[in-house]
Order: C-alpha cells, then structure tokens, then sequence
C-alpha cells in the first residue's frame, strides 16, 4: 500500500451555502442562515405555527434564488397554496374562492423556483431541490417500506430526510409533538422528547420548538438542539394572520432611526401648510 501524503487542512470541507432567513434572531443563532446539507425540525403542538413559519421559509429561500419544494401531506396543497398566496399579498377569502384576480396576483408574486407537491413519496419530493421542506414527518410517506405501520413509515421517511440531507440539501420539516412531550418541554426547554417521531429529534442538527401564546397572537421559540449555531437564546414571532405570516418581535431595540416620529409628522404638517400658504398667497397676488 502507498501511503499518500495528505495535509491536515484536506479534511476542511469548503464552508456549506447558507440560506439566510427572515428572521434576524435565527440567522444569528446559525451564524449566517440556515447551511446546506443539515437537518432543521420545526416541533410544536397542532396550531402552535409549524405550518405557517414552513411555508414562509419556503418562499422567502425561493425568493432568494433556491429550488424550494414543499411537500404537504398534512394538511393538504390547497390549505399551503392559499397561505403561500397570502404571502404574495392576495387576500385568503378571495383566494378560497379562487378568484381570478387574487390567483394572477399570488402567482405574480411567487417565485418559480418554488414548487408545492402532495400526492408523491419522499423520495420523489427530495429529487432536484436546494431546499426540502416537509410538512409532516408523520404523514409523509415513503417507497422504501412496504410495513404499513406508522412507526415504520416515520423511520422510512426520516431516512430519506437522511439521505437527502447527504447529498447537500437544506431538509427543513415539521414534527407534531404529543401532550406528554409538550408537558415535558414546557417544564424543560431543553429537552426535545422524540417519542412517535422516528427519532427525528436526535437525527436533527437544529429543533426549533414553537409554542403559542397570548391566545395564538405570539408564538415563543425555544431550541432545545442545536450543531448550527452556538446561540440557543429563543426569541418571540408575533403572527400576522392577514399575511400568514410571523413577525419578529424585538422588545429591547431602541426605536430605530428611520422609524417616523410624532415630530416628524408634526414638521410635515407645517412644511405642508407654509407651502400651501405660499401658493394661495402668490394666486391671490397674481389676481
Ligand atoms: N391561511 C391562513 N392564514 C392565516 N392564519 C391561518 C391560516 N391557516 C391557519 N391559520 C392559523 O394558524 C394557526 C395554526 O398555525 P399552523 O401553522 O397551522 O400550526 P401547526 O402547523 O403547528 O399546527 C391557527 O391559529 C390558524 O387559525
Ligand atoms: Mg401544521
């Protein structure tokens, strides 16, 4: 055997792409955005906003220039296209009834690079995309088992997250927590109890758990995992239901500069009458 020489720096892999977020608070907490080639869960109770931060993840990394597709099996492509519409800034009545304009404008506003799938196995879904988003791991299905048992289509399905995540896709993908394991983080943050979900928890290289509160207008962000970022402060969205969308929410921050004052509406006001002084004098002179 020929022993080849090998510097120890081969072994540093050129730094994976990052697909920045909207959110300033988790690009922080991956040191620039979410890489390439890593396994992000997005964890919660139904309603605490899984859904709605995966598809506004989904067209913000579109936007960015990334092939994005979401792969609905929970609650369904047409529930995700009206959100993904909303997003685009047509309204969600309008959208249900399908109404012509508000789907030229929702398709005007999304980017191509997106796409949204339902009927397809995991496999199929994970096929020329940057970015793979699931939403669910429990109800996604895949080719590789023909077990019918829920516990074995989860561990199917999570090894073709695996598998992707191998070959440099970003997998970004919900997970519904039980009663118990929520009981169990609301009493520690740091745990991520994985029962029901195929392990995923232990799989994932960031777990971001959403719980709601103030009656759904707020959702808290905790990370009880993360191997992206060092940073696991959580941080609070509030939910902008008219856009479908979370907002972040940053309470110490001073008012930013170009955020407009009660002075400067006030010498506004005066510029706008001194100026219309100025043009009814100089009529009134003319006359
Ligand atoms: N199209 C929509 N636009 C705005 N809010 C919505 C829409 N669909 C569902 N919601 C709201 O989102 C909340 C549920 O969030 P969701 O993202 O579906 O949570 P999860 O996926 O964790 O179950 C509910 O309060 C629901 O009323
Ligand atoms: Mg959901």
């Amino acid at each position: 055997m020929v022993a080849t020489r090998t510097s120890p720096y081969d072994y540093i892999q050129p730094a994976a792409r990052r697909y920045r977020t909207p959110w300033t608070s988790l690009n922080a907490r991956s040191r620039g955005g979410l890489p390439a080639g890593k396994l992000v869960v997005l964890t919660g109770m139904p309603g605490a906003g899984k859904t709605g931060v995966a598809v506004q993840l989904a067209r913000h990394l579109a936007i960015g220039g990334a092939r994005v597709t979401v792969l609905a099996t929970d609650e369904g492509a047409d529930a995700l296209a009206v959100r993904l519409g909303q997003l685009a800034g047509a309204e969600r009545a309008a959208l249900e009834k399908r109404d012509a304009r508000a789907l030229d404008l929702a398709m005007l506003y999304t980017p191509a690079t997106l796409s949204l799938l339902a009927d397809v196995s995991i496999e199929r879904a994970t096929v020329d995309v940057d970015v793979l988003i699931v939403d669910s791991i429990q109800t996604a299905r895949s080719e590789a088992t023909t077990t019918r048992g829920k516990r074995a289509q989860v561990e199917a399905v999570v090894r073709a997250l695996l598998g992707a995540k191998g070959r440099g896709v970003l997998v970004i993908a919900t997970s519904e927590m039980g009663r118990q394991e929520y009981r169990n983080l609301a009493k520690d943050p740091s745990l991520a109890s994985a029962k029901g979900s195929g392990d995923i928890e232990y799989q994932a290289d960031m777990v971001l758990a959403l719980v709601t509160r103030d009656g759904g207008r707020t959702v808290n962000v905790t990370i009880p995992k993360s191997r992206i970022g060092d940073d696991k402060t959580g941080w609070t969205w509030t939910r902008d239901p008219a856009r479908a969308s979370f907002v972040e929410h940053q309470p110490t921050s001073p008012t930013p500069a170009h955020t407009t004052t009660w002075r400067d509406d006030a010498r506004l006001t005066l510029w706008t009458l001194a100026i219309t002084g100025a043009v009814l004098g100089a009529a009134a002179l003319g006359k």
